[in-house]
């Protein structure tokens, strides 16, 4: 440690000299005048009143100074600091309400202005459900197969048992895809997924299990219940010994997924070229459990107070089906069903129009099941 230098004791420093210190402070002042910004007055602040401002130099020195001197220039120091920095608050203060003025009016956010924020996009409940049946499909071993929407009549037709002259192939069910001359090309828009029972049976090894969404098109006029475009999904299986039991198994797993566990099936004889015995699969009623049956009972709506809602067509495949595509029908049976997506998901919550289930409006996807 050094001693403080007694020797030292200069008579005279010319920066704490009073014209000196005048000339200081009028020059931090002006320079504190002069700031426009913030920034111009914070570059002020450390030039004028910093720790190497010629102030605080000043300041540094007056121990210099004969000891007589130093309470004179201390006080004159002071009261130039004192002012130089009242000046920076004042100035500081009317800066900072300039910057939130003009803040205020610069980022202004006119909320009258039209909202161009995009909601996320989300998918149709006709897919989600579709693929969520399949799903349930797979988890018990199923696997998806898919066909082309633009199908060869054998496939969507022959194939399936359903005869040239059958009902089904008339103009005004089926959409015909022209050919070159304007004829018939032999190709059609599928009128249901059943064609693609065919490929699957054509093209994969047996035992056979598979699920299959798909895209369908029929020369309807749209109206409430009808549309020309739809979905459905179809279940087909090929293994050996299966029976009709199998196929209500099948069935009533396809109910529990999509209505919830809980509520029986039943099978009616119906015809189908492509099913042999043919049934059609109804669902106790989701909404009223057969209460609207009873006497007395409320009116129910969705079953029309039926009690049953019929959902799809069924039956063990027709072993003419199995023969067109070259598997042996005494060593194999099959059952299969197929229905509508849209109209299961009109039956689920109680959509009186296919055509919400059509049209993309967003609100009825937010509000019938939009998954994840
Ligand atoms: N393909 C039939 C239709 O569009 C529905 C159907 C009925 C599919 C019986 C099947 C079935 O797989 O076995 O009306």
């Amino acid at each position: 440690m050094s001693a403080p230098n007694k020797q030292y004791d200069p008579v005279e420093v010319a920066s704490l000299s009073p014209g000196e210190i005048t000339r200081m402070r009028d020059e931090a002042l002006a320079a504190v005048a002069a700031a426009g910004t913030l920034d111009e007055l914070k570059a002020a602040r450390l030039a004028h009143a910093g720790d190497r401002s010629p102030l605080r130099l000043a300041n540094a020195e007056i121990g210099a100074l004969p000891p007589g001197a130093r309470a004179e220039a201390g006080k004159r120091i002071g009261t130039t600091m004192r002012a130089v920095s009242q000046a920076l608050a004042a100035r500081q203060q009317v800066l900072e309400e300039e910057r939130d003025q003009r803040v205020l009016i610069e980022e202004a956010v006119d909320v009258t202005l039209p909202w161009d924020h995009r909601p996320p996009g989300a998918r149709h409940p006709v897919t989600t459900v579709g693929e969520r049946l399949a799903d349930v499909f797979v988890s018990m071993g199923y696997e998806i197969a898919e066909g082309p929407e633009i199908e060869a009549e054998w496939y969507n037709f022959d194939a399936l048992n359903i005869p040239p002259d059958h009902p089904a192939r008339e103009m005004q069910d089926t959409l015909f895809v022209a050919g070159p001359d304007g004829g018939r090309s032999g190709m059609v828009l599928r009128t249901h997924t059943s064609p693609v029972q065919i490929r699957a049976m054509l093209t994969r090894p047996l035992p056979l299990y598979v699920v299959s969404p798909g895209r369908c098109y029929r020369n309807e006029a749209q109206d409430a219940t009808h549309s020309p475009v739809f979905h459905q999904i179809e279940c087909l299986a090929v293994d050996e010994g299966l029976t009709m039991a199998d196929l209500r198994g099948a069935v009533q797993a396809f109910v529990d997924a999509m209505f919830g566990e809980g509520l029986r099936t039943r099978l009616r004889p119906d015809y189908f070229p492509f099913t042999e015995p043919s049934a059609d699969v109804s669902m106790e009623c989701h909404v009223c459990r057969g209460a609207s049956t009873r006497p007395g009972g409320p009116a129910c709506r969705v079953c029309r107070s039926q009690g049953w809602i019929e959902l799809a067509g069924c039956g063990m495949v027709n072993p003419r089906v199995l023969i067109a595509c070259g598997i042996d029908p005494d060593r194999y049976s099959g059952f299969a069903f197929g229905l509508g997506i849209e109209r299961a998901l009109m039956v689920r919550h109680g959509v009186t129009d296919i055509r919400d289930t059509l049209e993309g409006d967003v609100r009825f996807s937010r509000a019938f099941g939009v998954e994840a």
